[in-house]
């Protein structure tokens, strides 16, 4: 397993795109921020419908904008830019921008992205990532995915790129839906080499009772 190191002052670019899983960008969004990292959020227009029909979010709501979507101690560390804005920082080859992650990701986006097609400032961050070595975190969520979707996946990780698809485990044993979205994004921290304790390591049983304290035995005896 690769180092990890705190997300502290280090820059992502989270770019939303209208595939299903906004919750995922959020929790991803909340956990960057509370962890010191900067964000740069960039949300493309069925980004935005998603997170209405998902999550009951209309940012164009008067008064409420993308800064509302996490608490306001938050926010001073987060940067929103126009889906349309190609001349912004994410666009940039020069920026210092630790990492990308495209969350969800449509299968539109998916496609124009493994292509060198960009037509707007999320698809130009993920075609910057790709040429400059950045690492670049792509969440695709379909299903059934078509030949199409698939020869794209193959071609972005062909590339460089981490596909992490919206694919939450079941082997912790999840009663709430909070720990399924947490397992997706303990992923990507894991793909952005950002330390966290969002979900337990997997352990084999030998090895989880063989961690076990004496002090556990005796509350069990
Ligand atoms: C509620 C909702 C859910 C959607 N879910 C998905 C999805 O899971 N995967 C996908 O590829 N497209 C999905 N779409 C369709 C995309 O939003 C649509 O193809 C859009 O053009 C993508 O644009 P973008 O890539 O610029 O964000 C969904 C649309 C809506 C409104």
């Amino acid at each position: 397993m690769n180092v990890k190191y705190p997300a502290r002052d280090r820059t992502f670019v989270l770019g939303m795109s209208g595939g299903s899983g906004a919750i995922y960008a959020l929790r991803l969004l909340e956990v960057l921020l509370a962890d010191g990292a900067f964000v740069q959020l960039v949300v493309s227009g069925a980004g935005r419908r998603v997170l209405e029909h998902e999550a009951g979010i209309d940012v164009g709501a008067p008064g409420f904008g993308y800064q509302h979507l996490v608490p306001e101690p938050l926010r001073d560390r987060l940067d929103v830019f126009d889906v349309a804005a190609v001349e912004s920082t994410p666009a940039s080859g020069s920026a210092r921008i630790d990492g990308v992650v495209l969350c969800p990701c449509s299968m539109g986006t998916l496609a124009r992205v493994a292509h060198g097609f960009s037509t707007n400032l999320i698809e130009r961050a993920g075609d910057v990532a790709l040429k400059e070595g950045r690492r670049l975190v792509v969440v695709p969520r379909e299903s059934p995915l078509s030949v199409i979707h698939l020869r794209n996946m193959l071609s972005l990780a062909e590339a460089g790129a981490v596909v992490l698809p919206a694919m939450p485990g079941f082997y912790h044993r999840p009663d709430r839906v909070e720990q399924l979205v947490d397992f997706v994004v303990a992923r990507i921290l894991d793909r952005l080499d950002v330390e966290h304790d969002l979900v337990a390591r997997w352990k084999t049983p030998e090895q989880a009772e063989s961690a076990r304290s004496p002090f556990h035995e005796e509350e069990d005896a």
